[in-house]
């Protein structure tokens, strides 16, 4: 028997502060885009801000519903708009931030494994890595470098 270890590595920030300008003003959005969260049964609330090739930024909050399963995540909320709306312009960035309506989240959040499966789907078809930026609602800011890196063992499109 041999053995596969999976090494991943991620950045932790220590304040928003740390990050470039651009990823500062992602975050920023992504702030903007929580606080608009549809989320009267989880009081979780999401907000996603991503950054394509164009400079276009296009948001995506949490949208949960009385049938749980029918609601969506921030992030899939957020890639689905862009795939949608922008066809083919890479995707440059993510910026992620969650935060409970109950108490303060101050622990970075990350992305569940659905919107990584998602979003590793887009990364696959540009060829090139989409850096995931993700915290709470205050505190730590935790990078990862490319989607890959938060979901080792990616299911893609070359097993089909
Ligand atoms: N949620 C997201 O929007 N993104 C995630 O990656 C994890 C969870 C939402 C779904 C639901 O509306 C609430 O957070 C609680 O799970």
């Amino acid at each position: 028997m041999k053995k596969l270890k999976i090494e991943t590595e991620l950045d932790v920030f220590e304040s928003v502060s740390d990050l470039s300008e651009d990823i500062q003003n992602l975050m920023n959005k992504a702030h903007e885009a929580r606080k608009m969260a549809y989320a009267p049964y989880s009081h979780f609330q999401v907000g996603a801000a991503l950054l394509l090739a164009s400079g276009d930024i296009v948001l995506g909050n949490n949208q949960e519903n009385a049938a749980f399963p029918s609601g969506l995540c921030a992030e899939r909320v957020a890639a689905f708009h862009a795939g949608a709306t922008f066809p083919n312009v890479k995707f440059e960035a993510m910026a992620i931030t969650a935060g409970s309506l109950k108490q303060e989240t101050t622990v970075p959040i990350p992305p569940c494994g659905a919107c990584r499966q998602s979003l590793a789907e887009y990364e696959v078809k540009q060829s090139v890595p989409i850096p995931i930026y993700f915290m709470g609602a205050t505190g730590k800011v935790v990078r990862s470098r490319s989607v890959k890196d938060l979901l080792p063992l990616i299911f893609d499109h070359s097993y089909l």
